[in-house]
């Protein structure tokens, strides 16, 4: 899957830094930054593991556990390999389906039971036909026990069930809800009104929602579905359509060509009307965009991505593309941000559909990183699935990984890697910093667990691990023991040692002490760099835990990582590996005023703390231009994380960015931003305004004039890119800047009358003139004529996310409340999918954050209510938004305190990394309030503006 990316511009970057653990984005919901759309981190932590808190008993809680898995894991006496379903369904009349499943079983063991998922299906007749000859009967259950619990159904049969084939059938009947989860029903608006579709989304154990099953990833099986539906709906599945039927009361049987063996969170439908676009691979594979009616058209840069990427695909992995066809299917309501089913894959509209000519940069590089990702899946998650969702991050980091080399391959005029390491690699880092992280490979005992695992640490921490590899095998052997992979495996499932295997195989090097370092324990190192005094040439090298705030425990020096230490700029030894606490290292060359870098290229998740001997010729080539963009965002992210940790003094921090005056690459501007944005989130609380206006006037105002706001034909995208990014800073710096603030509302009247014209407000430039817009407004005119525009059906969804994110920059209290209660939904509320972002606008301010955290408390009960049976991350992303945005000692107690009392079952563990987010930067908001008194930052900030 991938996260919703809810966050589309630059402006939603400081967001996320705000609500800690650096919040951005699943494929679900998935990751923004200055612009791209991402995903916070943390909204997603998961508290899935039992480590830590040692408050569950496997024994205790497995329930009807058997067999010597460590993992709860339906019997294996009984093997089903093909599943027939017939589903009888109306969406536009009823949400009510039925059900006839023929579920082929290989009884390999004496039994006399059987087993298997069903979550809220009523089961009407149950049979069991054993079919080998001779001993042909049909058999009733004696008893049929259902565990709402565990969503598992229990039958007991009066006789023993000897080894061979058996067909189990059952009728049975269901309801469609609205919670974006199993089988679901769908509003849009047509241009006949209002219609309802019918779609699924069962990752990772929502398929028993929709048919009895063995409902776990390593129970592939072949699927051969069938549909009743009215004859003017149609309906897609993983599979083209065998054979169509007409029947009487105008209604159409579709039988559908049967899957391949697969896993059955893999298994989807779509039933209602669609406009369709298509295209053909080279090699002809059908590839189609399937839309509401009258939107396909805004399929076509999605559909142009994907013929590029499925052919990519084949040739990377030397491995066909299995399937017939590949359907991609933008649905109206959608939990993650897509959904990798397998020939059918499901988006969040906004993430597969657009204007490609006036979409705004970091929506199309979403777009396209959306459809890579998925489409890798096709191959690795598809193909070869991992055993147990202990091993998610073998999906989701891959994914994470190969989505932007499929991008840099088909887009090499954006730079992908730079984003990667601003948004990717550094959401990674900020939460496996807290002690309340996780290992990548992380322990699920219940498969209802694994919700919780679709975040940061199993899509970034897992994609940078892959990225690491990738750097010290090079990329031939990578890409060669991939392959390896792919062919073994096809159609079964695997861990990660196996991954490591193929490696291992192609290239002689151990890899698996290494890789279980980064994988299977929690957190990532800083490699500490010293000059050994006294004897000259040599480098003292030293590895510690990195933490977040500084912390240190006695045990934390225990743990160890095989670090590859990638020396630069002079490449050679790139794959010596550092696997001890300590070592002594003599740099190649002497030459005076050469510099060094560690991690060169920020090829893997780690930190480098410097010396201020090798700290300063870094700065002075730093300065002269000669390190590159990848290590200029390094420097610069690490040297932020050190100074929250109060290991580099602020000065020092302040020194660095103005290094970055002038600054022409537009992902090293991503960076920036998130550094200056989260100076100003702590400033701001602090009641300082002079780093405001020193950073305001002496840099980013220079930066606008530069770039300009006018966009040019001839501009590249990631200049467009970098205009964004800056402006987003200025809005959140100098939002009350006279020239800039009458430009703004000019440009935003002349768009009320012709919300079309992009030339008089490009997409890329939306979010943040509406939130100068509204931080000026005289009058609460503005905001009703945003709210208006929102509820248009017709403005295009990545518009109406920028105004809802916009929204909460309205500076009067009762129209942030008004702001706030649009998540509860309701005819003037958001879709239950965009319940994050009012909250997004509202929190990012002192004064809004603390309302938040108010309007949480007291509408808890309805936040509650409206998310439950939906993904569990939707609640955590708004609790981390409305509960972490206050960086106060005090506040995280109350956080702590509250949710103590009023627990929510699932997210223990984000709660817990939120509040730790929260101490974090309370600590930091200190150490800043004592800096500004300070006469060097003074006199540094005064400088600032020279
Ligand atoms: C866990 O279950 C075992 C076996 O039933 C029992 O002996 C033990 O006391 C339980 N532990 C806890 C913490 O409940
Ligand atoms: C059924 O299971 C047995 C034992 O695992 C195996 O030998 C046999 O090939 C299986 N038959 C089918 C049709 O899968
Ligand atoms: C994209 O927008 C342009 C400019 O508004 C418009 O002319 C064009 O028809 C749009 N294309 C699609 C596919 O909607
Ligand atoms: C197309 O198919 C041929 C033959 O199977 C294969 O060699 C070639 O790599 C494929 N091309 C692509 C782009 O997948
Ligand atoms: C390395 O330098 C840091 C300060 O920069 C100091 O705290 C640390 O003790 C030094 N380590 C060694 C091994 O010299
Ligand atoms: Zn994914």
């Amino acid at each position: 899957m991938q996260f919703p990316a809810w966050r589309v511009n630059s402006s939603r970057r400081r967001f996320q830094r705000r609500a800690r653990p650096g919040l951005r984005g699943v494929c679900l919901l998935l990751c923004v930054a200055a612009l791209w759309p991402r995903k916070p981190a943390s909204f997603f932590a998961p508290s899935c593991a039992n480590e830590g808190n040692g408050s569950s008993n496997a024994t205790e809680e497995t329930g009807p556990v058997q067999g010597p898995k460590s993992h709860e894991a339906l019997p294996d006496e009984v093997e089903p390999f093909r599943y027939a379903l017939e589903l009888t369904l109306d969406p536009e009349r009823s949400s009510a389906f039925s059900g006839k499943v023929s579920i082929s079983l290989n009884v390999t063991r004496e039994t006399s039971s059987i087993i298997f998922n069903a979550r809220d299906l009523t089961l009407g007749s149950i049979k069991l036909l054993t079919t080998d000859p001779g001993r042909a009967a049909t058999l009733h259950p004696l008893e049929v026990l259902k565990d709402a619990k565990f969503q598992r159904v229990t039958l007991h049969f009066k006789d023993v069930l000897q080894p061979g084939l058996a067909v189990l059938r059952i009728h049975y009947t269901g309801e469609m809800g609205k919670d974006m989860a199993g089988l679901y029903s769908s509003r849009y608006k047509g241009p006949d009104g209002w219609k309802t579709m019918a779609l699924t989304q069962f990752e990772a154990v929502d398929a028993r929602r929709m048919l009895p099953c063995w409902d776990e990833p390593s129970r592939k099986a072949v699927f051969a579905l069938g549909v009743v539906i009215p004859s003017a709906l149609t309906a897609v599945s993983n599979m083209p359509a065998a054979s169509e039927t007409t029947l009487e009361r105008q209604r159409r049987r579709i039988v559908f060509l049967d899957t391949p063996r697969m896993s059955s969170y893999l298994l989807a439908l779509a039933v209602g009307r669609f406009d369709t676009i298509q295209a053909q691979t080279v090699n002809g594979t059908l590839i189609r965009v399937l839309t509401m009616p009258g939107q396909a058209a805004q399929g076509q840069f999605a559909l142009s991505v994907a013929a590029r990427a499925l052919s990519y695909y084949e040739d990377y992995f030397g491995v066909p593309f299995p399937l017939p066809k590949l359907d991609m299917l933008a649905a109206p309501d959608f939990a993650a941000g897509a959904m990798e089913n397998w020939g059918l894959v499901i988006y969040r509209e906004v993430d597969l559909l657009c204007n490609e000519t006036t979409v705004g940069v970091a929506r199309k590089v979403r777009i396209a990183t959306v459809v890579t990702h998925e489409l890798s899946h096709m191959w690795f998650g598809n193909l070869v699935t991992m055993e147990w969702w202990d091993q998610l991050w073998l999906n989701e980091g891959f994914a994470n990984w190969m989505q932007t080399q499929a991008v840099d391959v088909l887009f090499p005029e954006w730079h992908i890697w730079e984003q990667y390491v601003v948004e990717e690699q550094s959401r990674a880092l900020q939460l496996d910093a807290l002690r309340s992280s996780h290992p990548v490979e992380v322990p699920i005992r219940h498969a209802k667990e694994v919700d919780e695992v679709f975040d940061a640490i199993s899509y970034c921490k897992g994609g940078s691990v892959v990225r690491m590899v990738n750097g010290v095998l090079g990329k031939e052997l990578f890409r060669e023991g991939l392959g390896l992979y792919m062919r073994r495996f096809a159609y079964r499932n695997t861990d990660s040692s196996d991954l490591w295997s193929c490696w291992e195989e192609v290239s002689g090097m151990p890899l698996q002490d290494m890789m279980s370092s980064w994988t299977q324990q929690q957190g990532f190192p800083v490699l500490i760099v010293n000059r050994s005094a006294p004897k000259g040439g040599g480098l003292a090298l030293q590895q510690r835990w990195f933490l977040a705030d500084g912390s240190e425990e006695p045990e934390d020096a225990k743990k160890l990582w095989h670090i590859p230490l990638l020396p630069g700029p002079d490449s050679q030894r790139k794959q010596m590996v550092m696997d001890t606490p300590e070592m002594l290292w003599e740099p190649p060359g002497k030459a005076e005023g050469a510099w060094l870098k560690f991690n060169f290229g920020q090829v893997a998740p780690y930190r480098v703390l410097y010396d201020s001997s090798l700290l300063r010729p870094l700065a002075t080539a730093l300065r002269a231009g000669h390190v590159n963009p990848l290590d200029r965002i390094g420097l610069l992210l690490d040297a932020m994380a050190f100074a929250k940790q109060g290991r580099l003094p602020m000065t020092e921090l302040l020194r660095l960015v103005s290094a970055y005056k002038g600054e022409k690459s537009a992902h090293v501007w991503q960076a920036l931003s998130d550094v200056l944005s989260s100076l100003h989130r702590m400033a701001a609380f602090v009641g300082d305004t002079t780093l405001h206006e020193a950073v305001g006037n002496g840099m980013l105002r220079d930066a606008l004039q530069e770039v300009g706001l006018a966009i040019s034909a001839s501009e590249t995208d990631l200049t467009r890119h970098k205009r964004a990014c800056i402006l987003s800073l200025m809005a959140m710096y100098l939002p009350h800047d006279k020239g800039l603030a009458e430009e703004a509302t000019s440009r935003f009247q002349r768009w009320l009358d012709a919300p079309d014209r992009q030339d008089v407000l490009p997409d890329d430039l939306k979010t943040s003139m509406f939130k100068i817009v509204l931080a000026n407004a005289e009058t609460d005119a503005p905001y009703h004529a945003l709210r208006r525009v929102a509820r248009r059906p017709d403005i295009p969804q990545a518009v109406r996310l920028s105004i809802y994110t916009a929204l909460g920059s309205a500076t009067r209290r009762d129209l942030r409340l008004k702001t706030l209660d649009m998540a509860l939904g309701g005819r003037n509320g958001v879709r239950l999918q965009d319940i994050m972002y009012p909250v997004q606008g509202v929190s990012s301010d002192p004064d809004g954050a603390r309302l938040a955290w108010r309007w949480f408390i007291q509408r808890r009960r309805s936040i509650i209510a409206r998310l439950k049976g939906a993904s569990v991350r939707l609640l955590g992303l708004v609790i981390q938004l409305a509960a972490g945005s206050v960086p106060d000692k005090g506040h995280a107690n109350a956080v702590e305190a509250f949710f103590q009392q009023h627990p929510v079952q699932g997210l223990e563990r984000s709660i817990a990394q939120v509040v730790e987010s929260i101490r974090t930067d309370a600590k930091f908001v200190v150490r800043l309030e004592d800096a500004m008194q300070d006469e060097e930052m003074k006199d540094l900030l005064l400088s600032f503006e020279l």
